[in-house]
């Protein structure tokens, strides 16, 4: 007799919910980025015992038809994706259809929701994948999703939980970062019945991070916005007066999505180089928008890794946008270069030469060596010809 048996639909999900739910903060990502998808523009988060015993999110989205209420927590069910083709130019958060699914299967859920086109809300209570009860209920346009016991049946996921209150610091941290990207949504957080983080949801960035970072950083800000070959990169950066040591202060959010990318460390590592002061790392929110066909989010199910197509594309355009806030006068005082963008094309391709290609380096320092930057008489360009002139001799030999 065989050994090879076909896994039933709990033992999936959960399996499933072990490579993307590794805690509850991990569940309310889910979640309030669901939330989002539904075009919610208030979200709040209410959590107990670091979200082990207790999340509950409510949201003013545009709720979830009746009849599609049971469907969604069934494994690949989404209202997000239809075919493969769709993965190219997908812009909501959610397209596996797996989250839902996933949690319910380690938990009890309970979703109340409501369209606008239905009359009165509707329950769902799941336990352990399985549906207990579906009833009418009353509430209004949105979703309430209400999660008790997370890992109640997955014990050695719930033994691996850190304390409640490192724990709620990974719920606080993430919803931090969901909130940075999504200015126009309120977002609010309770803790134990304590309200610990709440944002307006006016749109604006600024205020979102004065929330969040407080006065000091809010007045040492220095705006990023610059567009090149449908790349859009916006956000800000802190000029010296607040550079830290680590990079925590330094986030990359792709399409609203908060993410973690060498290319894009490097690319505002080499921007920032020398400004930022020695062992130095500038606060920095930066927004890249881009077509999703630029980029491939699916190589993991956590989402938080991304492979560009283009690389280069995408460092030189973070680069050009970085280095032009750093050039700014916001950012310098009065010594602002004047011809940004013909200084910051010449360095940029001194330095991706230097770095990529050493040929064409030389080429171009032989060519390029007495350029428009020349005219810039300031200390920054004074540095940078040194260094120019260093680095040639460097090659010749
Ligand atoms: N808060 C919500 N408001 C409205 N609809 C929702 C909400 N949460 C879930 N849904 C519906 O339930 C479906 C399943 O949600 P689920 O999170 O499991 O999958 P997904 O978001 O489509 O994909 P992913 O697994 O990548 O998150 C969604 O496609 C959506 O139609
Ligand atoms: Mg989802």
């Amino acid at each position: 007799m065989g050994n090879i048996v076909l896994l039933d639909d709990l033992t999936i999900n959960k399996i499933a919910a072990g490579e993307v739910i590794e805690n509850p903060s991990a569940a309310i990502k889910e979640m309030v980025e669901n939330s989002i998808d539904a075009g919610a523009t208030s979200v709040t988060v209410e959590v107990k015992n670091g979200g082990k015993s207790l999340i509950k999110i409510t949201d003013n989205g545009k709720g979830i038809a009746k009849e599609d209420i049971p469907l969604s927590i069934e494994r690949h069910a989404t209202s997000k994706l239809k075919q493969i083709e769709d993965l190219e130019k997908i812009d909501s958060f959610g397209f596996r259809g797996e989250a839902l699914a996933s949690i319910a299967s380690i938990s009890k859920m309970t979703i109340i929701s409501k369209t606008n086109d239905d009359l009165t809300a509707t329950k769902m209570v799941v336990e352990a994948g399985d549906i207990l009860e579906i009833s009418e209920d009353t509430g209004k346009t949105g979703t309430t999703v209400i999660i008790e016991n997370l890992f109640f049946n997955v014990p050695v996921r719930y033994k691996f939980l850190k304390n409640d209150a490192t724990e709620f610091r990974y719920i606080k941290s993430m919803l931090e970062k969901i909130a940075i990207s999504n200015p126009s949504v309120a977002i609010k957080l309770i803790n134990n019945g304590k309200e610990v983080l709440k944002t307006s949801g006016n749109g604006k960035l600024e205020d979102v991070i004065y929330v969040l970072f407080g006065k000091r950083i809010s007045q040492n800000l220095v705006k990023v916005n610059y567009e090149e070959e449908e790349i859009e990169i916006t956000g800000f950066i802190g000029n010296t007066t607040i550079a830290v040591d680590s990079r925590k202060d330094e986030l990359f959010f792709l399409n609203k999505r908060f993410i973690q990318n060498r290319t894009l460390y490097s690319s505002a590592d080499e921007a920032f180089k020398g400004d930022a002061g020695i062992g130095k790392f500038s606060f920095a929110i930066i927004n890249l928008k881009m077509p999703p066909s630029f980029y491939d989010v699916n190589i993991h199910p956590t989402k938080k890794e991304v492979k560009f197509k283009d690389e280069a594309l995408v460092y030189r355009v973070l680069y050009t946008a970085i280095k032009n806030a750093v050039l700014s006068k916001e950012f310098l005082g009065n010594k602002a270069i004047e011809e940004n963008k013909e200084y910051v094309n010449s360095e940029f391709k001194y330095v991706t030469n230097h770095f990529f290609n050493f040929d064409n380096s030389k080429k171009d320092l032989e060519t390029n060596n007495t350029n428009s930057i020349e005219s810039n008489n300031n200390d920054k360009v004074i540095k940078r010809e040194n260094a120019r002139k260093i680095d040639y001799k460097f090659i010749r030999n």
